[in-house]
């Protein structure tokens, strides 16, 4: 079968024949139909971010996927079920955090994430996963169903950070999303569709025209502009925000969330930095965090919980939302489009079948 895969010596994405899996105890063979293409993609085809699985010289990429059973081999699944698979798996034997249900709270070296680190993605005609991993999609999102994992990200995210604000009759009025990327725009639309914040902000670092602050407005959110408005400039320009949402992975939106944040606000970090040493102004931060009862959190992945509210979250967004941010669904002939990286695009996928 063809996958999409990059090797230890050229890390440029290339179709490779692989045999066709087969499903073991417990796991289902899935048709892929779509797979999604993230920033997180990118850091992995450029060796920043995850890793080869172990003695192999690929890795099939892909961690954004949708598909139909074709074999539920003896699982609860039948044949046709539109699935999306979680993204972690257990790594060499099983752990704690596996047996939970809750391996998106394992520490690095607890698992392996499919089409990222150590693991085979799903850029693949098929796959094989345990059934507990493969969530239900209902049929009318199974073009979009490449956006439930992205999606649950930020539904991990929202509980999180949430949460945090529990303990007290928190009645937050304005949110902010720190990047339009795919996964800031998702998210906005995603917040605006819950209907928890009057007032919604989004930033980036484009000139107008420009699709993405096209559709910041077109959600009914205000375009910020970093470099004439920097983050701690929010709260005077605009106004403090209640919640902040990170997905820049620019390391100084970390700290500079905080003081973009009201009294008892909280931000979630999403971002996935490299390493870069600056200065902060640690104290006022620090005083800041305790002072205001701030608080910061920081959010990675997703489990099986946060896609079933992701499917939720999905139906709640209007057609257009979808129109606008999937802006090219590529076959495999082309599927090189699907990695552009130019300001024309917001969300990409890679098509390996039809329904
Ligand atoms: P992306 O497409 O690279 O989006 C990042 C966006 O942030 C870009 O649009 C970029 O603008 C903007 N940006 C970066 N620095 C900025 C600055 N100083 N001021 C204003 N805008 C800035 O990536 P993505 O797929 O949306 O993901 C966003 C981040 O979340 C990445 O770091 C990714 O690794 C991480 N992520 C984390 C999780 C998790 O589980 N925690 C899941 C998915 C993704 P330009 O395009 O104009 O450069
Ligand atoms: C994926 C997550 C993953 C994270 C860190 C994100 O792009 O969506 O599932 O945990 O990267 O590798
Ligand atoms: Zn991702």
């Amino acid at each position: 079968m063809d996958a999409i895969a990059v090797t230890r010596d050229d890390r440029t994405p290339r179709v490779v024949d692989l045999p066709q899996p087969e499903p073991g105890p417990g796991e289902a063979l899935v048709r892929t139909l779509r797979v999604g293409v993230d920033g997180t993609d990118h850091e992995v085809i450029e060796g920043d971010h995850g890793g080869f699985p172990d003695g192999e010289d690929h890795l099939v990429l892909g961690h954004e996927a949708v598909g139909v059973v074709e074999d539920p081999n003896g699982t609860d699944l039948e044949t046709g079920d539109v699935v999306a698979p979680t993204v972690r798996r257990r790594p060499n034997g099983s752990n704690e955090y596996f047996e939970r249900g809750e391996p998106d709270m394992a520490p690095g070296g607890k698992y392996h994430e499919r089409g990222i680190d150590g693991a085979h993605g799903f850029m693949a005609e098929y796959f094989t996963s345990p059934a507990e991993f493969l969530v239900p999609v209902p049929d009318a999102l199974a073009d979009v169903g490449f956006l439930v994992e992205p999606a649950s990200v930020s539904e991990k995210a929202f509980e999180h950070a949430f949460a945090s604000r529990s303990a007290f009759d928190w009645r937050p009025e304005s949110a902010l999303v720190l990047g339009n990327g795919s996964l800031g725009l998702l998210t906005l639309a995603m917040l605006d569709a819950r209907g928890d914040f009057e007032r919604t902000y989004c930033l980036g670092r484009r000139d107008r025209p420009d699709p993405t602050i096209e559709f910041i407005e077109k959600v009914g959110a205000t375009y910020v502009d970093s470099r004439e408005t920097p983050v701690p400039e929010i709260p005077d320009v605009h106004e403090p925000v209640d919640f902040v949402y990170e997905a820049t992975g620019y390391p100084k939106h970390a700290f500079e969330t905080v003081e973009a944040l009201a009294p008892n606000g909280v931000g979630a970090l999403l971002g996935v930095p490299e390493d870069w040493d600056f200065e902060v102004a640690g104290g006022r931060i620090h005083r800041e965090l305790v002072l205001e009862n701030k608080a910061l959190v920081g959010s990675v992945n997703s489990g099986v919980g946060h896609f079933e509210a992701a499917v939720d979250a999905l139906q709640a967004l209007p057609e257009w939302a979808f129109d606008d941010l999937v802006t090219g669904v590529y076959d495999l002939d082309e599927f090189e489009r699907a990695f552009a990286d130019d300001e024309t695009t917001i969300k990409t996928a890679v098509q390996f079948a039809d329904r």
